[in-house]
């Protein structure tokens, strides 16, 4: 088997690892020291969002565990993700999928980690059911951009199609992302930008949602539908 765990690590911006009070003081839910918040965030978004590396890149900053739920089905199923497209179908990935997010929950979901979802993982209304408690972060981007995004990452994506394919798909799914607690939107920034925008975003809903309201500051990103 070949598949997601061989692509390199990313490397970071340069940014050093936080130390234990830093975290602290880095909690995106409420940016004070906090012992009661549930601390895993799901970023969620369509292919070649970018899921991964900021997912990679949020929890570096963190000092938490990052969790790549592409990575967790290819090792719970043994094969790769273009594998069981070929062997199961469409409806076989989505099952292998949700079986993975429920072991993710269940077993390897500590404390204090960021997880990058599937491109369709969020759309699942189970899926969704499941992550309710947990904030979810939506990565933005026009479908243009996505698509020479995945031409030039080299992934295999079984539904990815043609360009036209592409962005019949990602509008289809909008209105799923749309319901992740907030949006980012994420062209033409690098993951440094990105990652601050996450923190500062999920700050304001924590401190509006201690407030009684789910408005966040608009210019720190949106909230989403409620789930
Ligand atoms: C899919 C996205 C892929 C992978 C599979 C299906 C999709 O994950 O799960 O090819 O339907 O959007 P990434 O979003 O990590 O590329």
């Amino acid at each position: 088997m070949s598949g997601r765990q061989d692509r390199p690590r990313f490397r970071g911006t340069g940014l050093g690892p936080v130390t234990a009070r830093q975290r602290f003081e880095r909690c995106p839910f409420c940016a004070l020291e906090c012992h009661d918040c549930s601390r895993a965030v799901f970023l969620v978004g369509f292919m070649a969002s970018g899921k991964s590396s900021v997912g990679r890149e949020l929890a570096e900053r963190l000092g938490w565990d990052f969790l790549d739920l592409g990575e967790r089905i290819e090792v719970r199923e043994q094969k790769t993700i273009p594998e069981i497209f070929r062997e199961r179908g469409e409806a076989g990935f989505r099952l292998a999928e949700a079986n993975a997010l429920r072991d993710l929950m269940a077993e390897s979901l500590r404390a204090d980690s960021v997880v990058a979802l599937g491109g369709v993982a969020f759309v699942q209304e189970d899926n969704r059911e499941m992550l309710r408690q947990w904030p979810s972060v939506f990565l933005e981007t026009s479908a243009s951009e996505l698509w020479q995004r995945s031409l030039a990452d080299e992934i295999e994506r079984p539904l990815r199609g043609n360009a036209e394919e592409f962005a019949r798909l990602s509008a289809e799914r909008l209105p799923f992302y749309r319901k992740a607690t907030v949006t980012i939107v994420t062209s033409g920034k690098d993951l440094a930008t990105i990652c601050n925008e996450i923190e500062c975003t999920l700050q304001g809903w924590r401190k509006a949602e201690a407030a009684g309201s789910t408005q966040v500051p608009p210019t720190q990103g949106r909230t989403g539908e409620s789930k």
